[in-house]
C-alpha cells in the first residue's frame, strides 16, 4: 500500500522552498560583504548597509535561515518515512514553519538596525531569543512525538543525529541565551568576563558540532543510501561514530579562546578533545563515502550524487584542518587571519551547502509529484559552477591567511615589526577580489537551483501523484 498520501509533505515542501529562497538571500549578502571588504566604499556611508551590520545578517541568514530550514525539511521528511507514520501534529509543525520565518524576518529587520546581543551566532535580542526557544520546543515535540508513535521498532540512525541536534541546540540556546533585559531591544548577558567568553564558545563550537555537523550527518545517512541505492556501508560504525562525536564535541569549545584569560589547562583540554574529534569525524566521512561501494559508476551520470560525495570530501577536509588549527602553536599563526575564514567556508560551502543542495534536489521532485527535477543538466551546471566558486574562495583565503599570519609575526633584528598592519591589508587586497569572484560563482549556482526549483514546482499540474511507494524496512 502506498502510505505516501498519509504523510505531511506540505510542511516538508514549505521548508524546502524556504531553504532555496533563503540560500539565495544569505549568499547574496555574503557576496555583498565580500565586495565591501575588497571595495570599502560599497558601505555607501549608510549605517544600515555597513559591513559591521551586514556581516551578522549574512551568518544568521545562511546558518539559521538556509541551514536550519534545510534541516527542518529533511528531518520532517526522514522521520515520517523511517517511522512510517505521519508527523505527531500538523498544527504544531505549521507553527514551527511560520514561527521560524518570523524569527528570520525579525533578524532581517533588527540586525541592519544594529540591534544585537554582541554574541557571535547568538546576536538576536531577547524577544527574538524567546521566540526561538518557543519554536524550538515545538520542533522537539513534533519530532520526538513522531518518534514515539512510530510503527517501526528500530529507530533509524539518521533520526539519532537529528534527535541529538534538536536536544543539544535546546540546551545551548537556553544556557547561552540567558540574559537580563534592560529595555525592549537591549539586554545584557547573565554571565561576565571569562565565564561569559567560555559559555559563548561552548555554544559557538557546539553550534558547529550539532547544527553544522550532526544535523547534516542525518541527511548523509538517509539521502546517500537512497540516491546511491546501496545500504549504509557499516551500520555499526554509524552508531559508534554518533556516540563518539556527540560526546567529544561538547569539550572542544576552548580552542576558540587560545592565549586568552581562560585558564591554560582549559585551553589544553579544548585542544586535546579537538584532536580526538578527528577520529569520529572521519569515521562518519568514510562511512558515507564507502556507502558508494559498488555504485561508483553512478557518479559519472548523477549530479545529485556528485553534490553528496564532494560534500563528504569537504567534510573530511574541514575536520582535518580544524583539529590542526586547534593545536596551540598552529592557532598562534591562524587565529585572527583569513585562514579561519577559509576553514569556515570549506565547511560551510563545501559540506553544509552541498549536502543540503543534494538532499533538496532529491526531495523536490518527490514533493512535486514528478519523476525528476525539471533539468538534470542544470543540476550539473550548478555543481560545477559552485565547485569552482568554492575552490577560488578557500584557496584565496588560505593564501591570504597564512600570508597575514607570517607578516604579522615577522620581526627585524632589532625587535621591531617588519610590516605595519596596513601593509598586510594591502597585500590581502587581490585575494579579496578572488574570494568575491568565487562567492559570485557560488551564488550563481544557487540562482540556477532557484530557477530549476521554480520550473519543477510549476510542472506540478501535469503530474499525477507519482510519489514512490513506501518500500519495506527503512523507506
Ligand atoms: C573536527 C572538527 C573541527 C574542529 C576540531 C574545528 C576546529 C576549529 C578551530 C580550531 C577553529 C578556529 C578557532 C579560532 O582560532 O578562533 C575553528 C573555527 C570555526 N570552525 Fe571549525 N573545526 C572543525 C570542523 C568544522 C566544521 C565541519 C565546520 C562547518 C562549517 C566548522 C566551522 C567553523 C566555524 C564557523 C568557525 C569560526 C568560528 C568563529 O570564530 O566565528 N568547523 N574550528
Ligand atoms: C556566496 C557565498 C558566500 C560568500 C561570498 C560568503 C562571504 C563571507 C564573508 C565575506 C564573510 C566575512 C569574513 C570576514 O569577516 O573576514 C563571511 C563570514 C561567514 N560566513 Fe560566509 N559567505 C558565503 C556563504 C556562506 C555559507 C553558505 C555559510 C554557512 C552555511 C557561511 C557561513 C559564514 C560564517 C559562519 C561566517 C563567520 C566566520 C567567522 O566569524 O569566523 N557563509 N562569509
Amino acid at each position: 500500500m502506498d502510505l505516501a498520501q498519509n504523510y505531511n509533505y506540505k510542511i516538508v515542501k514549505q521548508f524546502a522552498i524556504a531553504t532555496v529562497v533563503w540560500g539565495i538571500v544569505g549568499m547574496l549578502v555574503g557576496v555583498i560583504i565580500a565586495a565591501q571588504l575588497a571595495w570599502p566604499s560599497l558601505n555607501l556611508d549608510i549605517p544600515w548597509l555597513t559591513y559591521g551590520r551586514l556581516r551578522p545578517l549574512h551568518t544568521n541568514a545562511v546558518i539559521f535561515a538556509f541551514g536550519i530550514c534545510g534541516l527542518f525539511a529533511t528531518s520532517y521528511y526522514i522521520v515520517q518515512r523511517t517511522c512510517q507514520v505521519r508527523l505527531f501534529s500538523d498544527k504544531l509543525a505549521a507553527f514551527t514553519f511560520w514561527g521560524w520565518q518570523a524569527v528570520i524576518l525579525s533578524a532581517v529587520v533588527t540586525l541592519p538596525m544594529g540591534l544585537t546581543r554582541g554574541k557571535e551566532y547568538a546576536e538576536l535580542e531577547w524577544p527574538i531569543t524567546l521566540l526561538i526557544a518557543v519554536v524550538w520546543v515545538s520542533y522537539a515535540i513534533v519530532f520526538f512525538g513522531t518518534l514515539i508513535k512510530r510503527k517501526v521498532k528500530h529507530i533509524y540512525v539518521a533520526n539519532w543525529f537529528f534527535a541529538g541536534y534538536i536536544l543539544a541546540v535546546t540546551i545551548l540556546h537556553v544556557v547561552n541565551g540567558a540574559s537580563m533585559p534592560a529595555t525592549l531591544f537591549k539586554s545584557y548577558s547573565a554571565y561576565s568576563g571569562v565565564q561569559d567568553a567560555m559559555i559563548q564558545w561552548w555554544y559557538g563550537h557546539n553550534a558547529v558540532g550539532f547544527i553544522l555537523t550532526a544535523g547534516y550527518l542525518g541527511m548523509v545517512y538517509y539521502f546517500i543510501p537512497k540516491q546511491a541505492e546501496r545500504p549504509v556501508y557499516s551500520y555499526r560504525l554509524s552508531i559508534v561514530h554518533f556516540w563518539a562525536l556527540i560526546f567529544t564535541y561538547m569539550w572542544a569549545g576552548p580552542h576558540h579562546l587560545h592565549y586568552t584569560a581562560l585558564p591554560d589547562w582549559t585551553q589544553s583540554i579544548g585542544m586535546v578533545f579537538s584532536l580526538i574529534l578527528l577520529a569520529p569525524s572521519w569515521g562518519g566521512m568514510i562511512n558515507g563515502i564507502m556507502t558508494l561501494s559498488g555504485a561508483w559508476h553512478k557518479l559519472r551520470t548523477d549530479p545529485i550524487l556528485k553534490f553528496m560525495i564532494v560534500s563528504l570530501s569537504f567534510y573530511g577536509m574541514a575536520t582535518f584542518e580544524g583539529p590542526m588549527m586547534s593545536i596551540k602553536t598552529v592557532n598562534a599563526l591562524s587565529h585572527y587571519t583569513d585562514w579561519g575564514i577559509a576553514h569556515v567556508h570549506g565547511g560551510a560551502l563545501g559540506w553544509v551547502g552541498f549536502i543540503t543542495m543534494g538532499s533538496i534536489y532529491y526531495l523536490l521532485p518527490r514533493l512535486a509529484g514528478q519523476q525528476k527535477m525539471y533539468s538534470t543538466k542544470l543540476i550539473d551546471l550548478h555543481f560545477w559552477v559552485a565547485t569552482i566558486g568554492i575552490v577560488l574562495y578557500i584557496a584565496a583565503m588560505w593564501i591570504a591567511g597564512v600570508m597575514q599570519g607570517l607578516m604579522w609575526r615577522a620581526v627585524n633584528p632589532d625587535g621591531t615589526l617588519t610590516y605595519t598592519f596596513v601593509e598586510g591589508v594591502k597585500a590581502t587586497y587581490p585575494y579579496y577580489v578572488v574570494r568575491f569572484t568565487g562567492g559570485l560563482l557560488y551564488l550563481t549556482g544557487m540562482c540556477v537551483m532557484g530557477y530549476n526549483t521554480w520550473m519543477t514546482l510549476r510542472n506540478r499540474e501535469t503530474a499525477v501523484a507519482r510519489i514512490p511507494a513506501l518500500t519495506a524496512g527503512h523507506a
